[in-house]
């Protein structure tokens, strides 16, 4: 059961409306209260929402539920989790942040590999962020220092060339510096 959660994208899905049951409760109260005053004000009457609110409410229903559902594929939890399911080969990348670099154990990956990152600081916090080379943000870890286990995530390489790593997290007076960069090299062909 909790396999299903953590590998299928459903898994993940359910969680995010689990999640929202808060919200929507929270929602509905606001909804309901801002009812009962404005009926006693006299002028409308506000109990009860109208044909337009509820079909507004529902097409807004829809759309959350279609977004979500569309884009929980690329989530990297998600999609870590459904590489962790299938390990056939998985190289692993040790990365160890310390101000202001990085420490990777390697450099050059290749295009089409499932590649697990483990990455811990050393001295205060950082983060692991990888960037295509067309500078969207493909993950980023946040390393919390004095954690025994490392912050660990797959990925597998789709396109090849120069991929930037950078720290998101503010560390210092180098922060701005701290860069690294993998090559991604495609052997297949
Ligand atoms: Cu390390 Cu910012």
């Amino acid at each position: 059961m909790s396999e299903f959660f953590y590998q299928s994208g459903w898994g993940a899905f359910t969680m995010m409306l689990l999640m929202a049951i808060p919200f929507a409760i929270v929602f509905a109260v606001v909804i309901y209260s801002r009812g009962f005053a404005t009926s006693g004000a006299g002028t409308t009457k506000g109990t009860r929402l109208s044909r337009l609110e509820a079909m507004w409410l529902g097409f807004a229903g829809l759309v959350f539920l279609l977004v979500n559902l569309l884009s929980i594929r690329y989530f990297p939890m998600v999609s870590t989790a459904q590489a962790a399911a299938t390990p056939e080969e998985v190289r692993d990348v040790e990365v160890v942040a310390r101000s202001w670099g990085y420490h990777i154990s390697d450099r050059e990956l290749e295009v089409g590999e499932a590649v697990r990152f483990s990455a811990k600081a050393a001295d205060t916090m950082h983060s692991f962020t990888l960037y295509h080379p067309d500078g969207r943000v493909l993950f980023t870890m946040q390393l919390i220092p004095g954690l025994e286990q490392a912050a660990s995530l797959i990925y597998t390489f789709k396109d090849p060339g120069k991929y930037k790593v950078r720290c998101l997290e503010y560390c210092g007076i180098a922060h701005h510096a701290m860069q690294a960069e993998l090559v991604v090299v495609d052997k297949r062909s």
